[in-house]
């Protein structure tokens, strides 16, 4: 089987937008505790951070980490988190029934961003809480000195502030799970009011409202029609979140996942444009793709929720095969082939819960499959990204309709020179050669590296056993003759292939 492409290094869509690697801690399960920070763990630094996890975190290549919620925010009370430590309040968490010792809270993330190198994005409970709540802690993280909580940070030992730009208003408040749901016109007047409050804080912030918590959502599209026409003058961004997984053994959909991911956004973008329109705005709302990932979300629904009040227990730790991170390197295509609206994006999340990290308490931390392709992206990913538009064979999927069987997108750095292609095969059986026709480049590409992950076991996953049982390899079959680019895809295969 074949397929091919031409690329061209005019039909530019947009700079990759290095906010497209973000990631997510939020205080759930063995996210924070045990995960990024474990005292008394003997990797432990002297903040208790987990140093292993800490160097996964890096070399994954996060730039930007969300906090500290999700279903957590909403019902989070921060000013818990701060100060001695012994006289933090242990409080009941209800979104994951849980005990919330408060051990950690926003400075010691602080720290632990600073240490991880990556941009923090913060989230305000807008659950049980609002506007007041929102100026508090942005007045704790932002304000220089000289008001009640910049002087209470600084008292805490934060001479500087935190200056945070990206904020989000709230958390999945369209999900009637979410402690504090709003209908979308509760939701977009208190999302307009805080918004606006922030702002007369600090005009340059970037907020971002929330969206739909998934695109099946019975709300969906309405939901952000009605938000935005209260909050369109004051935010930048609304967000998406999506989590998938295979369905009933349907694994021809699940790799087709970013088909779902790629009309998500394109549906979200005309929703937000033609709020715009009718606003006679020229103003453009982003996306914040500020949850997404391969989440057995349906397995862990089937399970009977916890009766018992422990702090950190293992939830929701799914373990990665080789299928989830072709999908995974699918999606991260999906989300960079969409860099025109889509400027931000977190993988949810960091470490334990449905994450690309593994840790286990007072033992070693490991990478899941899913860790890969998002590293090698994350590195990769530089420039531009350009206009794919590929001619594959195509299948029929239960779940998406028809799908092409190669998924790809390139990104081009003109200053370096580097050019490089991230596919996917999907098909199950059969491997594809693509071929890319550079001409328009001018001069003949070198083939610096090129990258696979497949494997014949698909369900193959790394454990604490095995940690490398699942790695990418050096593509078999690639190479460049003048100026093509032939590389053969492996059934069920993720690839990237750098030429400069
Ligand atoms: O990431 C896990 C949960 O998924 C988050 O807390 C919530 O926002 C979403 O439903």
């Amino acid at each position: 089987r074949v397929a091919s492409c031409v690329l061209d290094p005019a039909a530019v869509v947009a700079p990759v937008s290095r906010r497209t690697f973000g990631s997510f801690v939020e205080h759930l399960g063995r996210c924070v505790y045990t995960g990024i920070y474990e005292p008394g763990h003997p990797l432990a630094d002297e903040d208790g951070f987990r140093t292993d996890v800490l160097a996964l975190t890096r070399e994954l290549g996060v730039t930007m980490v969300r906090y500290p919620g999700g279903n957590f925010v909403s019902g989070y009370r921060w000013e818990d988190g701060i100060g001695p430590r012994e006289r933090r309040p242990r409080r009941r968490e209800l979104a994951w029934h849980s005990v919330e010792t408060n051990e950690f809270g926003i400075d010691e993330f602080a720290r632990w961003a600073g240490k991880a190198e990556v941009e923090m994005m913060y989230a305000v409970n807008l659950g049980t809480r609002g506007v007041q709540e929102a100026l508090d802690v942005h007045e704790y993280t932002n304000h220089p000195e000289g008001t009640a909580f910049a002087e209470l940070r600084r008292s805490n030992g934060a001479k500087q502030p935190y200056g945070i730009r990206l904020w989000c208003l709230g958390n999945e408040m369209d999900g009637p799970w979410q402690i504090g749901h709003k209908t979308a016109q509760e939701y977009g007047l208190l999302a307009a009011a805080t918004a606006r409050a922030l702002r007369a804080a600090e005009p340059g912030l970037e907020l971002v409202a929330c969206g739909s918590s998934s695109s099946a959502m019975p709300t969906f599209g309405t939901w952000e029609a009605t938000v935005l026409e209260h909050a369109y003058d004051v935010v930048d961004y609304v967000s998406c979140h999506a989590y998938y997984e295979e369905h009933g053994g349907d694994l021809g959909s699940f790799l087709a996942s970013a088909v779902d991911m790629d009309h998500f956004v394109e549906s979200v973008v005309a929703t937000a444009d033609s709020v715009g329109a009718r606003l006679r705005s020229k103003k453009k709302i982003n996306i914040s793709f500020d949850e997404w990932n391969v989440w057995y979300l349906s397995r862990f629904q089937s399970q009977e929720p916890a009766t018992e009040w422990s702090v950190a227990p293992r939830v929701i730790e799914d373990e990665y095969t080789v299928a989830d991170a072709v999908v995974v390197g699918n999606l991260l295509i999906s989300l960079l082939r969409h860099s025109d609206r889509v400027t931000a994006a977190c993988q949810a999340q960091l470490v334990n819960v449905i994450a690309p990290i593994r840790s286990e308490p007072g033992g070693p931390a490991w990478r899941q499959t899913i860790f890969h392709p998002f590293a090698k992206t994350a590195a990769l990913a530089r420039g531009s990204v350009l206009r794919t538009r590929l001619d594959s064979p195509t299948y029929a999927t239960d779940r998406h309709g028809e799908a092409s069987v190669v998924d790809a997108v390139a990104t081009h750095d003109e200053e370096i020179g580097d050019l490089v292609v991230f596919a996917v095969n999907r098909d199950q059986t059969e491997s594809v050669e693509l071929t890319v026709d550079l001409h328009l480049f001018g001069g003949e590409p070198r083939l610096a590296e090129a990258w696979t992950l497949t494997d014949d076991d698909l369900r193959a996953t790394n454990t604490q056993e095995r940690p490398d049982r699942v790695v990418p390899r050096p593509t078999a079959g690639a190479s460049v003759d003048g100026a093509t680019l032939k590389v053969v895809l492996p059934r069920v295969s993720w690839s990237a292939i750098r030429l400069v």
